[in-house]
């Protein structure tokens, strides 16, 4: 990639901007707009619960969940530090304190499904196959630590099997068909993002699922971690994943 691809890989406002090109992946991206006064604003009074988080983060790191108050008020939680105020000026200048220069964004929050009281997204790992097809080789769940408000493995999330956390939401053959559906929305958006990066092998697609089963993507990684499905006892994802990954790698 060239260091200009590399740049704008790294935003999670310009990736966004490719996927909303797209009719049949439009409707699974969350509203997202940039973090201004104003927006905040709109946001937190659409939507109720919002995730304020760095343009160009990683690891789950500057990761921010704010909500209304059940009657008033308005909280956000960083890390495990939960802040409570009285007024939207309150809230909004210390969140603009906290991002400082920083740019930010504002997106919809999605009340992600939990199992055990912990809150999980599902990653899908897709890569271009020996034959130059998009494949969906991985998935798994991601089960967050439960005092955070991300799913990051570097922020304490554990990689989980989906069977193991689906299980108690949907029967087994709703989760053959929810599990066919991500592939298939993981392979669109990375043919969709290959419009941009025709020498990208593999994309990373988070989805969060909330409480309908509704996917919605969270965020595309240009560089996911291949060793997650290492965590799994079952080790057939991951030899394929590797196997794929190689592949690109001796290209
Ligand atoms: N809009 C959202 N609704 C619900 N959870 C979210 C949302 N955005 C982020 N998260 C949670 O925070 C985690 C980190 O956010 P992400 O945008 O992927 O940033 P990073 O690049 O740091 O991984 C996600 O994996 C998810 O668990
Ligand atoms: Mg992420």
């Amino acid at each position: 990639m060239s260091a200009k691809q590399v740049q704008s890989g790294q935003s999670k406002w310009y990736k966004t901007q490719l996927l909303l090109k797209n009719n049949t992946i439009h409707p699974f991206i969350p509203d997202t707009r940039k973090f201004t006064k104003h927006n905040l604003k709109q946001m937190i009074h659409s939507y109720g619960m919002i995730y304020v988080k760095p343009e160009r983060g990683t690891y789950g790191n500057g990761v921010i969940r704010a909500e209304r108050g059940e009657r008033q008020g308005y909280a956000y939680q960083y890390e495990e530090t939960l802040r409570q105020f009285d007024t939207f000026e309150a809230f909004h200048n210390s969140l603009a304190k906290k991002i400082g220069k920083r740019s930010y964004l504002v997106q919809k929050g999605i009340h992600l499904l939990k199992h055990n009281g912990r809150r999980f997204d599902i990653r899908v790992m897709v890569q271009l196959s020996p034959k130059g097809v998009w494949e969906a080789t991985g998935i798994i769940g991601r089960l967050g630590h439960p005092r955070k408000i991300v799913t990051n493995y570097h922020s304490g999330g554990k990689p989980t099997a989906v069977e193991q956390l689906l299980s108690t939401h949907l029967s087994a053959q709703q989760l053959m068909h929810l599990k066919g559906e991500l592939n298939r929305l993981g392979i669109r958006i990375a043919a969709q993002m290959q419009k941009t990066y025709p020498h990208h092998r593999q994309f990373g697609v988070d989805i969060g699922l909330d409480r309908t089963l509704k996917p919605w993507i969270i965020e595309v990684n240009m560089n996911p971690d291949p060793y997650i499905f290492n965590q799994l006892k079952d080790k057939s994802m991951y030899r394929r994943v590797m196997r794929y990954r190689r592949l690109g790698l001796t290209k």
